[in-house]
């Protein structure tokens, strides 16, 4: 029987590198990577279309009424269709190969402008062209890997029956109280209206209000926590810092479990298994992806994921944490007392140096903490907890939250926010009002520990940070 081979589906390059596809007519489309011609009258074809980590060879023969016309043209980055046949491959490095009964260019890419010529284009030209970089061996890794750590992440809430919740990205309050953030207007800034006492009056602006972009999901994941019980959000989160770090980005993906009836323990319990989960599923599902980044990003990558799925979080106290530094002898750029914050050299010592595992820092001073986390009975001291990992630092922040009214009322008041503007934050208190926690995993900081990517503007597809907003 003849295939018409003109009505096939395509297949994608990762089948066709299957043994049980040998036989099969396919129609195979993608990206040259490379181009060998033979002196026996073939070229060979290295064909990508993301679908996987490796190409599949073409076997291009003169046979083809257009070889010399244009298949003797192509060049890295063009586009082509294929029909034609598995084959089992006679070459070294591969188990398939496509004989190629027809090749149709789709677009030439010229050799002489386009910018992805060179092998080991440094990352900082890369993000100068982020619109090529995800045809790159390390940035379409970096994308299934992130693609996979999402999936892993819906899955783990969804199997233990927590609802997904869309937070606000506009939003009129700010959760960490930190002040950082990107307003959002409609207002003529060359022209702004004032009241009388000269301000700017926002009264007039879209919203009747002053609104930014959210910081946070989790004053809204708590809203739906106290009616629901167990939620997550998932969502783009913003900060208007002017951190020019491999860590942080102005725009940033978040995730935030919320849990009702639930104290910092359980809290901590959750966060450690989320991050076991994600990582022995980015191990079991993306081997490929994962051997590249071991072999070419970091050679320890794996065989970290793989020791701390296989054993347990450290957990210390604040106060334990910088008993520990000050006896550490390290000389620290930034001098440890109780009451600092915990700077990234600090954290990494205690993750890299003292415990090279996972570490969970608990009950900080409340001074360095938000508003919303659990008074301890010390009255110094709240219910927080950071997770914080290998050369990445923190990778999760949450607490145990206030349930009670007037110590939350009061600490409202000792960070200078006005208990008015949260009336329904507190509402959640005034009206049957439970013990309840969550934590926010950081998405790109998620994915660099996973991949060892060194910059965090590496592991998401356009990168916002200071200066910079390409596209
Ligand atoms: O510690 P953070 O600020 O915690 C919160 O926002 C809480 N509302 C979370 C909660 O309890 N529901 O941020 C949480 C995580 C950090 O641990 C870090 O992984 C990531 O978000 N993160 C950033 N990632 C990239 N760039 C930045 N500028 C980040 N700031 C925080
Ligand atoms: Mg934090």
């Amino acid at each position: 029987m003849t295939v018409k081979t003109e009505t096939l589906m395509r297949t994608a390059v990762v089948d066709t590198l299957k043994k049980e596809s040998i036989g099969k007519s396919v129609k195979v489309c993608g990206w040259v990577r490379t181009r060998r011609d033979s002196k026996g009258g073939f070229s060979f074809i290295e064909l990508n279309d993301g679908s996987t980590f490796d190409s599949v060879q073409v076997l291009a023969e003169n046979t083809l009424p257009n070889y010399e016309s244009e298949v003797l043209k192509l060049s890295i980055g063009s586009s082509v269709e294929v029909l034609g046949t598995v084959v089992e491959s006679p070459g070294k490095g591969q188990t398939t190969e496509v004989k190629a009964g027809s090749l149709k260019v789709l677009g030439y890419a010229d050799a002489a402008t386009y910018p992805l010529q060179k092998k080991g284009t440094s990352f900082e030209f890369l993000r100068t062209i982020a619109h090529l970089r995800p045809r790159t061996n390390t940035f379409g890794a970096v994308a299934r890997v992130r693609n996979e750590i999402c999936r892993s992440i819906h899955n783990f809430f969804q199997s233990r029956g927590f609802l997904y919740v869309h937070a606000p990205i506009i939003t009129g309050s700010d959760c960490e109280g930190a002040g950082q953030m990107f307003r959002v207007t409609t207002l003529d800034l060359d022209n702004l209206p004032r009241t009388e006492d000269g301000k700017v009056d926002f009264e007039q602006d879209f919203f009747g209000k002053s609104t930014n972009l959210t910081v946070s999901g989790q004053l809204e994941g708590e809203i739906f926590a106290t009616a629901l019980s167990n939620i997550y959000t998932f969502g783009p989160t913003f900060r208007a810092e002017n951190s020019n770090t491999s860590r942080h980005l102005s725009e940033f993906w978040m995730i935030e479990p919320e849990m009702s009836f639930c104290d910092l323990e359980g809290n901590m319990q959750c966060a450690e298994d989320f991050l076991k989960t994600i990582f022995s599923d980015v191990l079991n599902n993306c081997p490929r992806d994962m051997a590249f980044f071991n072999e070419r990003i970091d050679k320890t990558v794996i065989e970290t994921l793989q020791g701390i799925v296989s054993s347990s979080f450290e957990r210390v106290s604040y106060t334990e944490a910088v008993d520990i530094l000050l006896k550490s002898g390290e000389t620290f750029e930034f001098p440890v007392s109780w009451g600092i914050d915990l700077q990234s050299e600090h954290e990494r010592y205690l993750t890299e140096k003292k415990f090279k595992k996972p570490v969970i820092v608990y009950d900080y001073p409340k001074d360095i903490k938000a508003f919303y986390m659990r008074l301890n009975d010390d009255n110094k001291t709240v219910r927080a907890m950071d997770v914080l990992v290998p050369k990445v630092g923190e990778i999760i922040g949450g607490s145990q939250r206030e349930e009670r009214l007037d110590v939350l009322e009061r600490r409202m008041l000792d960070s200078h926010l006005d208990p008015a503007e949260y009336w329904w934050y507190l509402d959640l208190r005034r009206f049957g009002t439970v013990p309840h926690a969550g934590f926010g995993l950081g998405l790109e900081r998620t994915v660099q520990f996973c991949t060892g990517m060194g910059n965090i503007r590496d592991v998401i597809p356009f990168p916002r940070a200071p200066k910079t907003a390409e596209f």
